[in-house]
C-alpha cells in the first residue's frame, strides 16, 4: 500500500441514538484510513443474514449487460460517483425535487445506472427484506461489471449502510473534471485519503466504456488550452477519427466515443497502452504521464505481458475506494428502495 499522503481521518459523526438491548456490531465512530481495515466492513458481511446476495447481484448484472452492454461500464463509474461524494453511502440515489441533490451536479451529467441499482435492490429485497444496503449493492454491481468484462472477480467488503443526505455542491466539489491536471487529480484523491497508486490504478477503469464528445472534444480537439487548436500531443490519426465523431462547436454533443478504442468492453491493459501512445480521451488520462510515479506505472502496465499485476492492484484500490467515509453499525439506514426524496 502506497499512501504517501497527508493522513486524513474521516470522522463520521455518530447520531446519538441509544437503542438499548440491540446487539450493536462494532460502531464505526471513526472510519479508518483507506488501506486499513474499517470496523463493520467485512468480506461476506451477509454470510448469515443474506447468503445469496452476491449470487443475486451477479445474476441481475448478467441480465442487465446481456440486454445492454453499455450498462456494465456505467455501473462501474457509478461506484466512483457514489464513493467520492459523502462516501460509499448510496447518496447518489437520493433525489431532490428542488434539484439540489448529487444527481443534479455537473459531474453527474450522463451518469447511468440508477434504474439498474434499483432493479438489483428489488431482487435482493425479495430474498432478504431490509437487510442489504444500496451502497453494498453499488459496490457489488461495480465488481461484477468488471468481472463480466473479463476482469477480476475480486472480493468485496460489505457492511455499508445508506446515507440520508445528498447535496449538489458536494458532487460539484469532490469529483474531478476530465480536464484536471496531475496536481488537481492527486489533490482530489488525497483529500479522500487515496494516493497516487489508487489514482493510476483506478483510472484504469477507463479501459471500458465510453464518454460523450462533450466530455473531451473542446479540451482535446478544438480548444486545447483555450488556444483554439487540437492538443498537439494527441495521436494525429486517432484525433482525425475523433473529429469525425465529434463535430466542432457542439458543446453538448452526447455522441458516445469508446475510451479504449481497441477493446472497449474488455477489462484489460488497453487503457495504459492508450495513455502511453497518446490515444486516450481525457486530459486527466494524459496527465498520468506528468508525474514520475504514475508515469512509471503506466509504462509498466502498457508493456506488461499479463494483466495480473493490474488486477491485483485493482482489487486493492477498489477496496480502498470502497472504504471511503462509510456508514456502518448503527449509522445510516437500510432502505426498502434506494431511491428516496430528500426534498
Ligand atoms: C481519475 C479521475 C477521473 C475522471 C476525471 C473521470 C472522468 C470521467 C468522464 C468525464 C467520463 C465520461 C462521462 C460521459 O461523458 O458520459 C468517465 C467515464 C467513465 N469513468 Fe471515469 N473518471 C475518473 C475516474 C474514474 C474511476 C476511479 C472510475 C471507476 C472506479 C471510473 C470509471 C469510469 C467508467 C467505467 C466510465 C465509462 C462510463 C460509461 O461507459 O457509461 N472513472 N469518467
Ligand atoms: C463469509 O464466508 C466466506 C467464505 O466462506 C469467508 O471467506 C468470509 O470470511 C466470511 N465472512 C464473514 C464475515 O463471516
Ligand atoms: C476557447 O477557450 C477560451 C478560453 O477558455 C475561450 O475564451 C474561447 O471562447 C474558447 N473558444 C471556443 C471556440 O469555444
Ligand atoms: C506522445 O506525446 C508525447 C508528447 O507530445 C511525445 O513525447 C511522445 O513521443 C508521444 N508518444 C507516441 C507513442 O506517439
Ligand atoms: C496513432 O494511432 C493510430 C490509430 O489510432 C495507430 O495505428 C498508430 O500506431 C498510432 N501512432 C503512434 C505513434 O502511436
Ligand atoms: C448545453 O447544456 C447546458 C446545460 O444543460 C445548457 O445550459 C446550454 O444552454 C446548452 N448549450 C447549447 C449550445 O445547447
Amino acid at each position: 500500500m502506497a499512501l504517501g499522503l497527508p493522513l486524513l481521518l474521516v470522522v463520521v459523526v455518530v447520531a446519538a441514538s441509544s437503542r438499548a438491548g440491540l446487539a450493536d456490531p462494532a460502531p464505526a465512530a471513526v472510519s479508518a484510513l483507506p488501506g486499513l481495515p474499517v470496523a463493520g466492513l467485512a468480506v461476506g458481511f451477509y454470510n448469515a443474514s443474506c447468503p445469496e446476495v452476491e449470487d443475486l447481484v451477479l445474476a441481475e448484472m448478467r441480465a442487465i449487460v446481456a440486454k445492454d452492454r453499455t450498462l456494465g461500464p456505467a455501473l462501474l463509474r457509478f461506484m466512483f460517483h457514489d464513493c467520492l461524494v459523502r462516501g460509499c453511502d448510496a447518496s447518489i440515489m437520493l433525489e431532490s425535487r428542488s434539484k439540489k441533490g448529487e444527481q443534479d451536479a455537473v459531474p453527474s451529467y450522463g451518469l447511468r445506472g440508477y434504474e439498474e441499482v434499483e432493479r438489483i435492490k428489488a431482487k435482493v429485497e425479495e430474498a432478504c427484506p431490509l437487510t442489504v444496503s444500496c451502497a453494498d449493492i453499488i459496490a457489488l454491481a461495480a465488481r461484477d461489471a468488471v468481472y463480466l468484462s473479463n476482469g477480476p472477480r475480486y472480493a468485496v467488503e460489505t457492511g455499508r449502510r445508506d446515507g440520508k443526505v445528498s447535496a449538489k455542491s458536494d458532487a460539484d466539489n469532490d469529483l474531478p473534471p476530465p480536464f484536471s491536471n496531475i496536481v488537481d487529480l492527486k489533490t482530489y484523491f488525497s483529500v479522500k485519503g487515496l494516493g497516487w497508486k489508487d489514482l493510476v490504478v483506478l483510472s484504469g477503469s477507463h479501459t471500458i466504456g465510453s464518454a460523450q464528445c462533450s466530455s473531451f472534444a473542446s479540451d482535446r480537439l478544438y480548444n486545447y488550452s483555450g488556444r483554439g487548436v487540437q492538443d498537439p500531443s494527441l495521436n494525429k490519426t486517432f484525433a482525425a477519427g475523433l473529429r469525425e465523431a465529434c463535430e466542432a462547436g457542439r458543446e453538448n454533443d452526447t455522441t458516445p466515443v469508446y475510451m479504449d478504442s481497441t477493446t472497449p468492453y474488455d477489462f484489460d491493459l488497453g487503457y495504459y497502452r492508450d495513455v502511453l501512445s497518446n490515444t486516450s480521451l481525457f486530459l486527466s488520462d494524459k496527465a498520468l504521464m506528468d508525474d514520475r510515479w504514475t508515469r512509471t506505472y503506466v509504462e509498466r502496465m502498457a508493456a506488461a505481458a499479463s494483466p495480473d499485476e493490474f488486477f491485483d492492484d485493482y482489487a486493492v484500490a477498489m477496496t480502498n475506494m470502497g472504504r471511503l467515509e462509510v456508514l456502518t453499525g448503527d449509522n445510516g439506514e437500510i432502505r426498502k428502495t434506494c431511491t428516496s426524496y430528500v426534498d
